[in-house]
């Protein structure tokens, strides 16, 4: 499958003059109006911030099972638990899956403006890392609303990032290292769907995986070295009277049999 040819923008640029600020905004619209995605990239979120909020994710992955648990909620099982209001741990595990063990995933939401229930007992410093980070996404996101009213002619910021307290996910996705002889690349790891909310920020690594719906057809959305994905989820569609594209994607395990048994690891943020 063909990588498309998504906007990359450049913040930072769009900050130098007029010209290319406008330049950037028409940029991003047209990439989101094609594949409900655009790259964006100078953004002022340090490395060290992202692979933080990795890290404390990681050493909670870590923990014996029956701890994790205590952090599964049921509640949340039908939405992946991204509807959620409170944090859940989702473990789809290969005891749910059965013998599709591509499916595997183990996931951990937050919603860093929720003050309890963060695992910050068993990993110190967890909701401070998260929390840092979901600021400094908020920023971006701000920016991004700025960008698309830019060229739209609209007031999204204002609705979406001033007006109302709206609800927000730190999302971890871990897909554990596929152990097989079998062939499995290409194969589902998650189904084509849209997300709910306005925006999210996919910062993910080189391993890939990722495809979005473009003119009908599936294609790659390769990693972009230092590079952020911008998504256009379900209420931002509605909001623009879908001027605007919600980004209908899937996961599938890599067709390259060099890296398709890899573990797979992403960060998300959603405003939703
Ligand atoms: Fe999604």
């Amino acid at each position: 499958m063909s990588a498309t040819p998504i906007a990359i923008v450049d913040l930072g640029r769009c900050e130098t003059s007029q010209s290319a600020l406008e330049e950037s905004a028409d940029s991003l619209v047209e990439s989101i109006r094609n594949s409900g995605v655009a790259f964006i990239r100078n953004t002022g979120i340090q490395e060290s911030q992202v692979k933080h909020a990795e890290s404390v994710a990681n050493d909670f992955l870590a923990l014996p099972q029956d701890v994790k648990n205590r952090f599964v909620d049921r509640s949340s099982a039908q939405t992946d638990g991204l509807g959620s209001v409170v944090h859940s741990y989702v473990n789809m595990d290969a005891a749910r899956i059965g013998t599709e063990y591509w499916k595997t995933r183990e996931s951990l939401i937050f919603n860093p403006d929720i003050k309890m229930g963060f695992p910050d007992d068993v990993v110190p410093g967890f909701s401070d890392s998260w929390k840092a980070f979901s600021i400094s996404c908020d920023d971006v996101i701000r920016r991004v609303l700025k960008l698309l009213d830019a060229s739209l002619n609209t007031r999204l910021c204002q609705v979406f990032n001033s007006e109302e307290e709206r609800s927000k996910s730190v999302k971890f996705n871990h897909y554990p290292a596929i152990q097989t002889n079998e062939d499995v690349c290409g194969k589902i790891r998650v189904r084509a769907h849209s997300d709910p909310g306005i925006l999210s920020l996919l910062f993910q690594d080189n391993i890939g995986g990722l495809q979005v719906e473009n003119n009908g057809e599936f294609v790659d959305v390769a990693p972009e070295e230092g590079a952020i994905l911008v998504q256009a989820n379900q209420l931002l569609a509605q909001h623009t009277g879908d001027r605007l594209k919600e980004v209908h994607h899937r996961v599938i395990v890599p067709t390259d049999p060099k890296i398709a048994c890899l573990q797979r690891q992403t960060l998300s943020y959603f405003l939703l």
